[in-house]
């Protein structure tokens, strides 16, 4: 990594959006799988709003970092202003800053800026129109903005495109997640999909590899965008299918609904929601619905350019199938101990009598735990004798 910033030890990276599932898995690598090269700031959306021209120039004037990343976005249904100003004028104001300071700007789009098709490559990019999603709108203006700015405004950027994101740390339960969750939940009585219809999947866990790669060669990456996904596409309706069987789960059943009839339950469902708000009930449709003709049409997505490159696949055995019980594991989990899910039946709980004792009997852990589990920690206390003797 070439800093730009005279000869610090550390290099110093900034993530926003540092807190959600892209960003934390970039932060994450560099303090835990990397540690000692970067030191990386996340600084969250209420320390630095990327609405906020001033607090993004503020921010990176006063930290002058090596490089920048941004992983933020405004929620994926928000409303027009909202999506105009965290996911366009947010990554143009930090491009405005990355090219005074001269360094480096890592930046996320999304397939939501590509056609329906197979083997969609990075130049494929759909025309605008009135009817596009405010998030697809901004992320296309961004794509194109940043684009302008590296031809002519010196720009060293480059923008990674991601397909459906699956991985651990998603508190949103967005996306792929929301799918394992309406599976896992049973909330899902029947195929919304029709069979073979592929997407492309884009695998977290991998993606800091590639930016740390692309941060120490900028030169073959600058000013270049990427699609990043898994090579092999993956068939929804098996994808599907594949969670239920490993739940061991009598839904969905195995019933296509055609793509009108799921349209139109849409819009009903819609309907009855709008009702309850009038009593008082709170409640929404899954964000994700509003993608539901993408479950009927296939987009998966070329990786040749990446592949071409030289990057090497750090994991190239790992696909979204071979991730998935440990994924499962991992958000049935959380969900069960979040209680939102409330059809699942435990199987995948760590200690049974630690639960019933914390339930029906908190004195027999008390008395376990002063028996043998108060002590100061044997390490920290011969560390902190030894210092204690080194400094005086
Ligand atoms: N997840 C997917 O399936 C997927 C698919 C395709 C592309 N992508 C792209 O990947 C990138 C990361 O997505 P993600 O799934 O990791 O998002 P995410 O989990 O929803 O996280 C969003 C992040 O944006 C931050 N944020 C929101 N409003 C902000 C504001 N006004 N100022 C500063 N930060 C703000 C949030 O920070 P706070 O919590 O502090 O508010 C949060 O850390 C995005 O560019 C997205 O378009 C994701």
């Amino acid at each position: 990594m070439t800093s730009s910033q005279g000869d610090r030890k550390l290099r110093i990276g900034v993530t926003f959006g540092g807190s959600g599932l892209i960003g934390g898995t970039i932060v994450n690598y560099f303090k835990i799988k990397r540690p000692g090269i970067v030191d990386m700031r996340a600084p969250s959306s209420k320390k630095v709003s990327l609405r906020d021209c001033r607090d993004i120039r503020e921010y990176l004037m006063s930290l002058k970092p090596d490089f920048v990343i941004n992983t933020a976005i405004a929620n994926i249904d928000s409303d027009s202003q909202l999506a105009f100003e965290v996911n366009y004028t947010g990554p143009l104001n930090i491009a405005r800053a990355a090219a005074a300071l001269k360094i480096p700007y890592i930046h996320f789009s999304s397939a939501a800026t590509l056609p329906a098709g197979t083997d969609i490559e990075e130049r494929d990019r759909v025309s605008f129109t009135p009817r596009m999603s405010n998030y697809a709108k901004s992320k296309l203006m961004a794509e194109k903005s940043l684009e302008f700015m590296s031809e002519n405004e010196n720009l060293d950027y480059t923008c990674i495109r991601l397909a459906v994101v699956y991985g651990s740390h998603d508190h949103k339960i967005q996306g792929f997640h929301r799918l394992m969750f309406a599976v896992a939940d049973e909330s899902m009585p029947f195929m919304f999909t029709r069979k073979n219809i592929y997407h492309s999947y884009s695998n977290s866990k991998k993606l800091p590899y590639l930016i740390h790669h692309m941060l120490d060669n900028r030169e073959e990456f600058s000013g270049k965008t990427y699609n990043f996904v898994d090579p092999e596409p993956v068939e929804l309706s098996d994808l599907i299918l594949s969670i239920k069987s490993y739940l061991n789960l009598k839904a969905p059943r195995e019933i296509y609904v055609p793509y009108p009839v799921a349209r139109n339950g849409k819009r009903i469902m819609k309907s009855m929601l709008r009702l309850l708000t009038k009593i008082g009930l709170k409640a929404s449709l899954p964000p994700e619905l509003m993608f539901l003709n993408s479950f009927y049409r296939t987009q998966t997505l070329s990786c040749k350019k990446l592949q071409e490159s030289s990057f090497v696949d750090p994991m190239p055995e790992e696909t979204i199938y071979t991730r998935l019980p440990e994924m499962i594991t991992y958000y049935l989990t959380r969900w069960s101990h979040q209680n939102l899910i409330t059809t699942f039946d435990d199987t995948f709980e760590f200690d049974k009598s630690i639960k019933d004792d914390f339930k029906y009997n908190p004195e027999a852990i008390l008395e376990a735990i002063h028996h043998d589990a108060t002590a100061p920690f044997v390490e920290m206390t011969e560390e902190n004798q030894k210092q204690t003797r080194f400094y005086g």
